[in-house]
């Protein structure tokens, strides 16, 4: 009776071949919406006035920032130009303390300032102006207007200003040294860029981490120097309008109303690292008090809101583990669990993982059909860059994405290019791209 109603439980998280076909058909229509008007869609396809992709001429030395994913990072990339061309990076990450990104918008950004200050001391480049390319992870208009915070960030005074404005008046006030603040650009975009420095059929760019997001060279049909352009979806924002009801659950719901951005992003909610471990958690109250799990009692662990981060799912969930190990990962998290406890630990972090990367594909789906047809094809072949450690640390997360889109999207074939040093290094080709009269190199 137990497994029955555990069995129940979970078969809300499982999705059949149709709903997933109504999703990605849902996705085309909200990047269509999107398109026609992005003050009110929920899937905001905001332009990124990235034209094309690097060719292999971008050359100079860049200052990076990285704000947004789990880690902030300065860069320093050196690209090199024709037949010895590289990419040379050196970074240093920097936490972002809770009460920095959820206090007043002058505290993040001096912080900020403060951790390029520490490393200009390290690299010894405190005297040099250097162009400075700004991966900001968050939904922003041209010239770096931040439309809204997203994942975990809700510092003040913030949204609806320029946040190029903002850090360039904290390193007034610091008064210290001087850069150039040159590109402002989405962690998708500085994805897609960094991996076709190395494949030019790189036209996608994927974020499956905290945060989940992806952008793609959209045809420009009247300009006629300009084809395309890369448009940052935004695609997290589906389902605003209500669109994803029948399949949100009510774990998704509890989930949504403790965040910080209630009634926001509900479709990065079913399939990103910040949300996942929190509908495991809520899942796993409800077992627990209905007494079908941990003998019915519901610990302060439990209650504790980010107890499970992507990491401990992805190792609940690799097959490698025995349900020892379960047993024990779960101990070091403060939940006491008898050995069947552990198997349906486990099998509700997989229920919930599944599903997010069923969506996930699904969005992909949608989004390699509409470039195919845009293109008028039959056929078509692209790569898709990805970052994110949901992607890169799940044992199954890839895999089902994958197979998602193979079933969803025939007529594409996907060849997916793990992007190595993150999107930093995409910023910095960004920059250079926009400026290239910098001087070579040696
Ligand atoms: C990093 C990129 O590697 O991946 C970031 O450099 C991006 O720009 C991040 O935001 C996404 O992954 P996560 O899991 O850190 O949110
Ligand atoms: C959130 C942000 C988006 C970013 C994504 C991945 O969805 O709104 O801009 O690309 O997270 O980091």
């Amino acid at each position: 009776a137990r497994r029955h109603q555990v069995d129940e439980s979970l078969s809300s998280f499982r999705l059949s071949r149709d709903q997933l076909r109504s999703v990605k058909a849902r996705m085309r229509a909200g990047l269509e919406a999107g398109l026609k008007s992005n003050s009110h869609s929920p899937v905001k396809m905001l332009p990124s006035y990235v034209f094309r992709t690097p060719d292999g001429t971008e050359c100079g030395k860049y200052l990076a920032l990285d704000l947004g994913g789990t880690n902030f990072r300065v860069l320093l990339v050196k690209i090199r130009s024709g037949l010895r061309r590289s990419v040379r990076l050196y970074n240093k990450l920097y936490p972002i303390p809770l009460e920095i990104m959820q206090g007043t918008g002058e505290e993040l950004f001096d912080h900020i300032v403060h951790c390029i200050s520490d490393f200009l001391d390290y690299v010894g480049m405190k005297k040099a102006r250097l162009p400075l390319g700004f991966t900001f992870s968050f939904p922003c208009l041209q010239a770096g207007t931040l439309v809204s915070w997203t994942k975990g960030f809700k510092a003040t005074d913030c949204e609806g200003n320029d946040v190029v404005d903002m850090l360039r008046e904290a390193i007034k006030r610091r008064n210290e040294f001087d850069v150039d603040i040159v590109a402002i650009v989405n962690d998708t975009v500085g994805t897609m860029m960094s991996c076709a420095y190395e494949d030019p059929q790189c036209e996608i760019g994927l974020i499956a981490g905290t945060g989940s997001n992806v952008c793609y060279m959209e045809e420009l049909r009247n300009i006629e120097k300009m084809q395309r352009m890369c448009i940052n979806t935004e695609w997290g924002g589906l389902g605003e309008d209500g669109c994803l009801d029948d399949i949100i659950t009510e774990y998704d719901n509890a989930v949504d109303r403790e965040s910080i951005n209630h009634g926001r992003q509900r479709f990065e909610k079913l399939t990103s690292g910040l949300y996942l471990g929190e509908v495991v958690r809520q899942v796993l109250l409800d077992l627990t008090r209905r007494g079908l799990l941990f003998k019915g009692r519901v610990t302060e662990a439990l209650k504790t809101p980010g107890i499970f981060e992507t990491k401990y799912l992805s190792q609940i969930e690799s097959d490698r583990l025995a349900l020892l190990q379960v047993r024990s990962i779960l101990q070091h998290l403060g939940l006491d669990s008898t050995c069947d406890d552990s198997i349906i630990v486990k099998e509700v972090c997989g229920a919930v993982s599944r599903r997010a990367a069923q969506l996930c594909g699904a969005g992909m789906a949608a989004v390699v059909d509409k470039i195919r047809e845009n293109r008028g094809l039959d056929q078509l072949n692209i790569t898709v860059g990805v970052d994110g450690t949901l992607y890169k640390l799940h044992p199954h997360f890839s895999t089902v994405l994958q197979e998602t889109v193979v079933a969803l999207a025939p007529q594409c074939y996907v060849t997916y290019l793990l992007s190595e040093e993150g999107s930093g290094r995409g910023a910095a080709l960004i920059t250079a791209v926009a400026r290239r009269d910098q001087v070579e190199i040696d």
